[in-house]
């Protein structure tokens, strides 16, 4: 059944445009010209999501908005953009204060709004139809085979991508203890809590954890890295399989992103994990790598299933193709994610995640195939490759 979108705007021609769209991708559009008959659409026809303008006769996009708000009450959220054509912060955040969820400053692109609207319902829609499950409790392990091939980039972004747009509850780990990049990544700043408020603390218990987890804008929570490679002392081999353990009872997933080696602690992550995904670049020392973490892997008695290898910069030129690097390994490559550099880098250098601000470009498509394809492996799969794990 298609979705309806209650598109609330005065002027005809934004309308038209914007039924046109709505239209085109296959949704279902009602729409009111005044803010009180917004509102009584709302009630009525109870859409799947509200584009809201902001100068309206009659109520408001604000009022509009602040009503839906206070009505829904504790059960309901429908998902609301606000428009505007005002180039002000001050009314976008009088926007999201009044209970909109997102806003789009006019002229925009039609495949802007789509991005956001698919955004806005897969983060809502599924929330409400899953009330009362329990979390799927999953953790997945993400392991470069060298540094630099883009494991931080690739975690962060999947965690993104499956609590955005697959509606998923997601924990993100930086696991780097003494290098962490998340914080860079993530814009967050040293004063942020981080693992050694958890194994500083007497004891360590669920309370505890929800406390210290940063809560990013993105709708992750994230456990950081501790703020210096000293206190990264600290944290011990008990601790993490401890933590990874109390997570799984809050969120569907559980995403740790660690470094190259294959010290004690990282193996006590590794084996706690349901998945690890072996981040790796078509270039001969990370297939010699690869090669090595198989062999340790079976070594340790994992099944190969619970290891998947993902080809990063999957297109860049590097002379070796995914054929070769399959057959130089021996086993198939399991997922690909392309090679955008601008994309990749700009992201970096402002903090801001590119499945965040740009989930539809070229890299934000590779990464939520990512997500879907790792999303789709079932809890069943799941429980088995986690048994055979235990060593
Ligand atoms: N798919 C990609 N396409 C282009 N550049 C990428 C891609 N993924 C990562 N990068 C870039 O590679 C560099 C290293 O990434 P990072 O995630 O820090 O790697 P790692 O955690 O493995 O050390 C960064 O500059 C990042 O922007
Ligand atoms: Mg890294």
């Amino acid at each position: 059944m298609a979705a309806k979108i209650l598109v609330v705007d005065d002027d005809q021609n934004v309308q038209r445009q914007l039924i046109y769209t709505l239209k085109q991708e296959g949704y279902e559009v009602v729409q009111a010209s005044d803010g009180a008959e917004g509102f009584r659409l709302w009630g009525a026809e109870e859409p799947a999501l509200i584009l809201l303008d902001v100068t309206l006769p009659k109520l408001d996009g604000y009022q509009v908005a602040t009503k839906i708000r206070a009505e829904e009450g504790a059960n309901g959220h429908v998902p609301i953009i606000m428009l505007t054509a005002e180039r002000e912060v001050e009314q976008k955040v009088r926007g999201l204060r009044a209970g909109a969820d997102d806003y789009l400053i006019k002229p925009f692109h039609p495949a802007e709004l789509l991005a956001r609207m698919k955004s806005l319902m897969a983060r809502f829609t599924p929330r409400d139809v899953l009330v009362g499950r329990p979390p799927l409790g999953r953790i997945f392990a993400f392991y470069g085979a060298k540094g630099g091939v883009g494991t931080t980039t690739i975690a962060i972004n999947a965690a993104i991508a499956l609590n955005r747009e697959l509606g998923r509850k997601v924990c993100l780990i930086d696991g780097n203890l003494q290098f962490g990049d998340h914080r860079v990544f993530l814009d967050l700043g040293l004063d942020r809590k981080s693992i050694v408020d958890v194994v500083t603390a007497p004891t360590i218990d669920i309370d505890l954890i929800k406390n210290v987890v940063v809560k990013h804008d993105s709708g992750v929570d994230l456990l950081l890295a501790p703020p210096s490679p000293e206190t990264a002392e600290l944290v011990t081999q008990e601790h993490l399989p401890n933590i990874l353990d109390q997570l799984r009872s809050l969120y569907d997933y559980i995403l740790i992103d660690i470094d190259k080696k294959l010290d004690e602690l990282n193996l006590r992550i590794l084996d706690a994990a349901d998945t690890i995904f072996v981040v790796m670049t078509a270039d001969l020392s990370c297939l010699k790598n690869v090669r090595l973490v198989l062999e340790t892997i079976s070594h340790l008695g994992y099944e190969q299933a619970k290891v998947h290898l993902v080809l990063n910069r999957s297109n860049a030129f590097t002379g070796i193709n995914v054929k070769n690097a399959e057959s130089a390994l021996k086993r198939t490559i399991d997922h690909q994610i392309v090679n955008e550099y601008r994309g990749a880098i700009s992201a970096l250098n402002s903090g801001a995640p590119f499945m965040f601000t740009k989930a539809d470009s070229l890299l934000g498509r590779s990464m939520l195939d990512f997500a879907r394809a790792i999303d789709k492996m079932t809890p069943e799969a799941h429980r088995q490759l986690a048994s055979t794990a235990q060593r």
